[in-house]
């Protein structure tokens, strides 16, 4: 045994050509599960790419870094999930490009936080955390209300997002612009955006020129919404 060990050290092309075997054989078995990434995410019924408006919404919070303070995880830990509803699954952000998983809590995760409050709080809270809680040290983003959304590129950002797999049909793309206004406008029908995006929360915008701060709302009322935990569908997430 010691002795052709010392033969292995005394051939140094010998000892290379193992060394390589043995750092190919640990990074074939880090890489090759990568590769059946679409198998590892397990689907789950409910879970839908964003409206256009939610996913305007959702740039928007990227750019202002909302990130920074907010994190969009729930760990499967007790605590967690008394405080902020069921853990997050992986399939819940599947259509997240980049994920918004963040790692830092200054404020409280979002990943729960579509339903909790009333469109109308939302409003008041990104214009002015303060005026809502007190103690909040949230920044204002009153400027967001006096910004009109920027829509030019929305098709493109859609198919953007289609080219990374977020499977967004012609149709979908086709409506684009149609489902943002209707989601920005409480007057509108809205049976057709609903029908492509369930649960799309229209809020109470301008549909001729909705505004950023319309667009952030709509994303942060999806946020969490999508699976139906009460759903016989889903019997096996329940804690
Ligand atoms: C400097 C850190 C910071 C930044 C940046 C920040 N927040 Fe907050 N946020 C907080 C804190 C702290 C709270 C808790 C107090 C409160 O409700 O205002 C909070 C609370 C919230 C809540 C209420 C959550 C709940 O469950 O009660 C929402 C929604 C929210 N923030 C959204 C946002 C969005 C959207 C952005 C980006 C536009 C953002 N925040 C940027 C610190 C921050």
């Amino acid at each position: 045994m010691f002795i052709r060990h010392e033969t292995l050290e005394k051939n140094a092309f010998l000892f290379l050509l193992l060394t390589l075997l043995t750092i190919a054989i640990g990074g074939i078995v880090e890489v090759i599960p990568l590769f059946t990434i679409e198998t590892t995410v397990e689907p789950v019924k409910g879970v839908r790419p964003y409206s256009p408006l939610e996913s305007r919404g959702r740039d928007i919070y990227v750019r202002e870094g909302c990130y920074v303070c907010h994190s969009q995880m729930i760990r499967a830990l007790r605590d967690e999930v008394e405080r902020y509803g069921h853990y997050s699954l992986a399939a819940e952000s599947m259509y997240d490009h980049p994920f918004q998983w963040g790692s830092k809590r200054i404020g409280p995760d979002l990943a729960r936080v579509g339903g909790k409050y009333s469109s109308e709080w939302h409003y008041a809270h990104l214009t002015n955390a303060q005026s809502v809680v007190p103690e909040s040290l949230m920044p204002h983003y009153a400027f967001l209300a006096d910004t009109p959304l920027d829509t030019d590129d929305l098709v493109n950002r859609l198919k953007a997002q289609r080219t990374v797999g977020v499977p967004y049909t012609d149709e979908d793309i086709a409506n684009a612009l149609a489902d943002l206004r209707t989601q920005a406008d409480p007057s509108a029908d809205n049976t057709a955006l609903l029908k492509r995006y369930p649960k799309a929360v229209t809020v109470p915008g301008n549909s001729t020129a909705p505004t950023e701060m319309d667009a952030l709302v709509a994303y942060l009322q999806v946020l969490g919404t999508m699976v139906d935990f009460a759903d016989p569908a889903n019997e096996k997430l329940r804690q």
